[in-house]
């Protein structure tokens, strides 16, 4: 397997709550690198380190050339901020999209590639996007977020039926 393969919904890693990352150096950079090289060549805007297998709590993202890392993320979101429903997908579940309701407004804090704190804000697709991927690095994925109506039978066909 590629080190740099993206893993499918179904792999465990993906349901493995990501370490910590406690060394800011070379590796780390290099990391990075594979993962932002492994979110381009699919075409997607986030991605999570433990979708290339990778068991530490860092992610990319890079919103038309805005490009964002933050290491050990913590999700803030709004109280008062509105839940908006809209279409979400995940490079580990490709050709797939459900609409899955997410806060409008969410802050991630954490830490640059130097250990320096860093902070993360948005709305709309951002604020889904930072959702979605402090979701992956706590093992949760996208799915888990439905409406309970909607979740069983995207599950049954997310791993029964993969178009992938
Ligand atoms: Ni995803």
């Amino acid at each position: 397997m590629n080190a740099n393969e993206i893993r499918m919904v179904g792999d465990p890693v993906l349901r493995t709550p990501t370490a910590p990352v406690t060394a800011f150096g070379p590796g780390l950079v290099r990391l990075v690198e594979a993962m932002f090289a492994a979110m381009q060549a699919a075409g997607g805007v986030g991605l999570a380190a433990n979708q290339i297998g990778v068991d530490a709590a860092v992610f990319v993202m890079d919103f038309q050339g805005e490009r964002a890392v933050v290491v050990n993320p913590v999700l803030v979101v709004p109280t008062e901020s509105p839940v908006i429903t809209d279409m979400e997908g995940c490079l580990s579940l490709p050709g797939r999209h459900h609409a899955t309701p997410r806060s409008a407004r969410a802050e991630v804090t954490g830490q640059d590639l130097d250990g320096r704190a860093v902070r993360v804000a948005g709305e709309g697709l951002v604020a889904r996007c930072l959702q979605h991927e402090v979701d992956h690095l706590g093992g949760v994925l996208y799915l888990d977020r439905l409406p309970r109506g909607d979740r069983a039978r995207a599950w049954r066909e997310a791993l029964i039926d993969p178009v992938a």
